[in-house]
């Protein structure tokens, strides 16, 4: 990645970068006979399509036999799309291996942690871990780099496809012989890794290394120590995929950027992407919609830490829906203004591409209800009008490419450890989960009207005012002695229940919990008081508590108590308290209770009395606008995202760029049900 803050290495001969929003699709011509490319790059054309990414699952037409390339095919498509000024982000065709090499090598297929086989059919039937897989893929890489390193369209290589998507967790004999080679480069020896996985436990002890294998189906209770190395290795196995495709992309064409795309949100937990952002050139990401009244904010969240992976600099949206997706339970179409609404947001948190999947919807194969950019119906749909005039906002929009998220003052700190740990099972309850707790204080923060950054946990969090850091389950001494830094050298830290508690081995602090956060918060819980499914506890603020509730047993003496319980087991006890830290004015607040949203957005209002961060910022009316802004040389780009159902007036001062809104009489801006609007501030005003 690059390091300083006005280069990308994206910047190929200007063909990638700055200067223009990119705007396209996957796009899968091989589904299609000839005849329609032409339609394509025709209504591509019409739209303002400049990018699309090619060959994506296309192994078993450019390699129909083994070792037999029919690469003319593509060639044509290529030739075609330069010819129409669209360019490409190659894929490397790696990511669903032909039916033939399955048959050849069944060795190649992953198995799931109960020993089944996951047979071709389907996509992505592969061993991350598979030495016979991964020569073929890398011939297969090999081969395209070298046909198209000069190809005129080529901008950028799209490695793989979403790796781990389906292939994450392999745990067949490969990946335990794989597992076992990352603990020895961990540990080094048996005996340390006895000892943080708690192998006295359950007759456990490991006197070989051969011994050890992927936590596979097993009678009960598995290791969590097993389990969080697990995934961790997975993560990593996926990620030595990318490194090895890369490697060859490097040699062949160094000149040519690399990105693959991540799933920076709630579909796939399990990948610490904040340790893949140096293995690429630029970040991609994929984003759907949660359908729902949370969905909006839930996508605002997401590409807020895809903008701090990429920090703070520009990235890309590799994917996401037109309209509906044809993978959850039920799949509703997007409402009006939600195309645009959606692309935009994505904007405000620094992609500066806003691509699709796909372009034109499939007539046959398990995604042919999934929307596209054109859909069965044809150019004379609803869909399309939307997507042509996405496209005029984002030429309109070329003058905020290159700028980078501005930096609030707030940080939610998302922590993937935490996440899957927090999540794990013969824990005091399944009920509260990570993302909904985050997102929830994430929510809570708009609904305040203040700006904030979601980082991973590995961020600098020195310049922050307020860091919230939500049921922050694994917390390493390491990370406890930055978090008692921040507050002594001042800063404000709101942390919640379940926090602190194990270390990163998934092993329980001593002493009584918030374990390594204990002394910081100045508190002692005993005991962990989870609820019920219907039960419901409250607070003396008035908060309702659900899922989950602690026995906070003793408080240090300069610990303020914030709120108490009201009723029940815990009456009186302290729910949330205060502690002023440090010389420098800092301070730490413990929430012990799963709260609902308004009562976090009321306790952080009231933090607001002495931590200036959380003063709402006009310019969100009251919750109603996410305020999210880009700055760069050009100017200050202010992105008003209207949060309801209804118009939105704000007193906003710049010219409006672009977006679904209006000035009224009094030069209010009217922002529309849904809609967002892009204000320049202060354009060619900043020094250069
Ligand atoms: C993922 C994949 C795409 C497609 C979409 C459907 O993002 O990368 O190939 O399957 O999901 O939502
Ligand atoms: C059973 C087992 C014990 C322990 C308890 C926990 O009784 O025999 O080893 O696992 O369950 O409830």
């Amino acid at each position: 990645m690059a390091t300083d803050d006005t280069t990308y290495r994206w910047v190929k001969d200007g063909a990638l970068g700055p200067g223009r929003m990119r705007y396209g699709a996957d796009y899968n011509p091989e589904q299609w006979p000839r005849e329609v490319w032409q339609e394509d790059v025709r209504l591509m054309r019409e739209a303002g399509v400049n990018i699309v990414s090619l060959g994506i699952f296309s192994w078993a037409l450019l390699e129909p036999r083994p070792g037999e390339w029919d690469f003319g095919w593509l060639d044509d498509v290529m030739d075609l799309l330069h010819a129409n000024g669209i360019d490409v982000d190659l894929a490397t065709a790696t990511a669903s291996p032909p039916p033939w090499l399955a048959k050849r090598h069944p060795e190649i297929l992953p198995q799931t942690i109960d020993g089944t086989t996951l047979w071709p059919g389907s996509r992505q039937h592969w061993r991350p871990t598979s030495p016979v897989f991964r020569a073929h893929a890398l011939r297969l890489t090999r081969a395209l780099a070298e046909r198209y390193a000069d190809h005129p369209a080529l901008v950028a290589w799209h490695i793989s496809n979403e790796l781990g998507c389906h292939n994450l967790y392999d745990f067949s004999d490969d990946a335990a012989r794989a597992f076992r080679v990352w603990l020895q480069d961990r540990y080094a020896d048996l005996d340390a890794l006895n000892e943080v996985w708690g192998t006295a436990f359950w007759s456990q002890h490991y006197g070989e290394w051969d011994e050890i294998l992927p936590p596979r189906a097993a009678p009960t209770q598995r290791n969590p120590g097993q389990q969080l190395d697990f995934e961790r290795f997975s993560s990593d196995a996926v990620r030595d995929h990318l490194r090895a495709e890369n490697a060859v992309l490097a040699e062949v064409t160094p000149g040519v950027p690399r990105t693959t795309n991540f799933m920076v949100a709630q579909n796939v937990r399990d990948i610490d992407y904040a340790s893949w952002v140096d293995d690429v050139d630029f970040v991609s990401n994929d984003h759907y919609l949660r359908p729902g009244e949370q969905g909006r904010d839930d996508l605002s969240f997401w590409a807020n830490l895809t903008g701090n992976l990429s920090g703070g600099r520009p990235w890309f949206l590799m994917e996401h829906a037109t309209s509906a997706v044809n993978w959850r339970a039920v799949n509703p179409p997007k409402r009006p203004g939600e195309l645009v609404r959606d692309a935009l947001t994505h904007v405000g948190h620094g992609a500066d591409a806003v691509c699709y999947f796909q372009w034109r919807q499939s007539r046959a194969g398990g995604e042919r209800y999934h929307s596209g950019m054109l859909p069965h119906a044809g150019a004379d749909s609803r869909v399309f009008r939307d997507v042509v005039d996405l496209g005029t906002q984002l030429r309109d929009l070329a003058v905020v490419t290159g700028s980078r998220r501005e930096r609030a003052r707030i940080a939610l700190v998302f922590d993937y450890e935490s996440w899957w740990v927090s999540g794990r099972d013969s824990h005091p309850s399944e009920s509260p989960a990570y993302d909904v707790e985050t997102l929830r204080w994430y929510r809570a923060l708009l609904d305040l009207g203040v700006r904030v950054d979601v980082v991973p946990v590995s961020t600098d969090l020195d310049g922050y005012e307020l860091v919230l850091a939500p049921l922050l389950h694994v917390v390493p001494a390491a990370l406890r002695d930055r978090l008692t830094g921040f507050v002594e050298a001042g800063g404000h830290l709101v942390t919640t229940f379940f926090s602190g508690v194990v270390d990163e081995h998934d092993r329980v602090w001593l002493g009584g919990y918030p374990g390594a956060l204990r002394s910081l918060l100045g508190i002692t819980v005993e005991e962990f008081a989870p609820m019920l499914p219907d039960e419901r506890g409250a607070l003396s603020t008035g908060a309702e508590v659900r899922d989950w509730s602690e026995r906070i047993a003793r408080i240090e003496p300069d610990v303020e108590v914030v709120a108490s319980y009201r009723g029940g087991d815990l009456d009186g006890a302290p729910a949330i308290t205060r502690r002023r830290a440090g010389l420098a004015g800092g301070s730490a607040t413990y929430v012990s209770a799963a709260i609902d949203r308004r009562a976090a957005k009321e306790l952080l209002h009231d933090l607001g009395r002495d931590i200036p961060a959380l003063t709402p910022d006009p310019l969100a009316a009251g919750g109603s606008v996410d305020v999210i802004v880009r700055t760069g040389r050009g100017g200050r780009y202010v992105f008003l995202a209207n949060r309801t159902d209804d118009e939105v007036a704000v007193a906003a001062a710049g010219d409006l760029i672009a977006g679904a809104a209006r000035r009224d009489r009094d030069d209010a801006l009217v922002v529309a049900p849904r809609g967002v609007a892009v204000v320049a501030q202060t354009r060619d005003a900043l020094p250069a």
